[in-house]
């Protein structure tokens, strides 16, 4: 009773909170497999709420033209995203990623452009720290926008993946760098409306130059920076409307953008540093085709063999990479390993976590088909139980099980934790030729008097076992 009677402000400052809180509570939903798709539906209706609140607000005035525009905005948004959403293939997820933050960049630079113009045509002069606060939006919402956008050619294939070098390339983006923040620092200093102007165009310009030397198996990390970015620029939008919503989605879109950003870095065995600046990718030291470096060659073996040594094995771990997404092996390696569990053998997946192109990528994959969350051992796990491993078998993963990110100091991979399926009694590999992974370098482990190898596409090769192991 005594709450009914706040006054309105007070219930919509409730609500503002209530969204808060959802928004909270979908960040922690969504950092475990399990809780992930719950943490997903409350953040969506956290989003609705704070929607809802902001357009009913009756101490400001909206033309009932703006309102219109917005629906129609809201309304074309979903008719292009909900169907986006649903028939994105899975390898496609991080392109998907970086055209939807790219889109909350350009949103957050626009906002920031459309108040101060409203400043200037008003003829208010604002104070220095709100036009830091504009800018600041213009620049970072900027960079993420067209950053995103070249991130998303890159892993369409729209441009080439590869990354895009020229001489000086870091002095001219350290140059245009600057010059973008001396104008800043200037507009904030003159408030001159025409160098919003400047800054735009120039903020543009460093997205682009900032992604063009990326590599793109390295652009999900860059995405999940860029995403860091937009969440900056969201909440300095929210300074700039008075808006304390906007500046606390902001802030944990900021942090924890650049949270994921140096788990995957960590993952990876690599600095922040190197992902963006070193090119990586642009050399490739593996040799292709049936030998391997020095013509040595690989043992490749069929499917009725590996099939008995599954059948016959008490422990069998499966290490999941790349190769399984592009084939979309998950619901036939699950079918194997249902089938090889009625056998009374022990199953387990070994998770690293990079594998594949984006953070959580094997999981996603592998709950698509069921395959319990009990039987997933995260990296640290399954490397402890590797050596009473009968059969590591390999599907579609490589760099992520390459020894030389532990015995090899030159390797470009030296430093990257992986699972250790060298430990294993036998391994075997499912991949289509010896092409190297992503780091574009050998693996050893292929050449081990332990490893067979059954080339092919894994989902084709997964069916084969299937077969061969039913017949047993
Ligand atoms: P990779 O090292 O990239 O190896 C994937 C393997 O899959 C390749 O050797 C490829 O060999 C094989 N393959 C591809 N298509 C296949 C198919 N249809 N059937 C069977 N095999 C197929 O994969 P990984 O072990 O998952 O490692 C991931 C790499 O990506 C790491 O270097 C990681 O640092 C990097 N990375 C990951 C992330 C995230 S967040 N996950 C982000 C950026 C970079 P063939 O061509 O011979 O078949």
């Amino acid at each position: 009773m005594i709450a009914l009677s706040f006054p309105l402000t007070t219930w919509r400052a409730l609500l503002y909170l209530a969204a808060i809180v959802g928004f909270v509570a979908a960040l922690k939903g969504l950092s475990s497999p399990r809780g992930a798709r719950r943490g997903n539906l409350i953040g969506a209706s956290a989003a609705v709420v704070a929607v809802g609140i902001t357009f009913s607000d009756p101490t400001v005035y909206h033309s009932p033209l703006n309102v219109a525009l917005a629906g129609v905005a809201m309304a074309v948004g979903a008719l292009v995203a909900v169907p986006a959403a649903r028939l994105v293939k899975m390898t496609a997820i991080p392109q998907m990623v970086a055209a939807f933050n790219g889109v909350g960049g350009g949103a957050a630079a626009l906002i920031s452009v459309v108040e101060w113009l409203h400043w200037h045509s008003a003829g208010v002069h604002p104070a220095s720290y709100q036009i830091a606060e504009v800018l600041l939006g213009v620049l970072i919402g900027s960079v993420s926008f067209s950053g995103s956008a070249i991130a998303f050619a890159k892993l369409q294939e729209i441009m080439a993946t590869r990354p895009i070098t020229y001489p000086a390339q870091q002095a001219i983006n350290a140059t245009a760098g600057a010059a973008t923040l001396a104008l800043t620092l200037t507009a904030v200093a003159t408030g001159t409306v025409g160098y919003v102007y400047a800054i735009l165009v120039l903020a543009l310009a460093l997205g682009v130059a900032l992604v063009l030397p990326i590599g793109g198996a390295d652009v999900p990390v860059l995405i999940s920076l860029l995403n860091s970015f937009t969440g900056l620029a969201v909440a300095a939008s929210g300074f700039t409307l008075d808006n304390n919503l906007l500046i606390v989605a902001g802030t944990l879109v900021g942090a924890s953008g650049i949270i994921l950003t140096r788990l995957m870095s960590k993952a990876m065995g690599r600095s922040l540093t190197n992902i963006l600046f070193s090119a990586f990718g642009s050399v490739v030291t593996a040799t292709a085709g049936g030998e391997g470096p020095g013509g040595r060659s690989v043992r490749s073996s069929t499917p009725d063999d590996v099939a008995v040594l599954l059948a016959y094995a008490s422990r069998v771990v499966v290490v999941p990479g790349y190769g399984l997404a592009v084939a979309q092996a998950q619901h036939v390696v699950k079918e194997l390993a249902d089938q090889l569990a009625a056998r009374g053998v022990t199953v387990a997946y070994a998770i690293h976590p990079v594998a594949g192109r984006m953070p959580g990528h094997m999981n996603v994959l592998l709950a698509e088909a069921d395959v319990s969350y009990d039987d997933l051992e995260e990296m640290d796990q399954a490397n402890a139980e590797m050596s009473t491993t009968d059969v590591a078998l390999v599907v579609g993963a490589n760099d992520t099980v390459n020894p030389a990110a532990v015995d090899s100091p030159g390797s470009p991979i030296y430093g990257m934790p992986i699972i250790h399926a060298d430990r294993a009694a036998h391994v075997v590999f499912l991949k289509r030729s010896m092409r190297p992974g992503f780091a574009g370098i050998d693996n050893e482990l292929l050449f081990n008097d332990r490893t067979v190898m059954l080339f092919g596409d894994a989902k084709d090769t997964l069916q084969k076992l299937v077969s061969a192991v039913a017949e047993l």
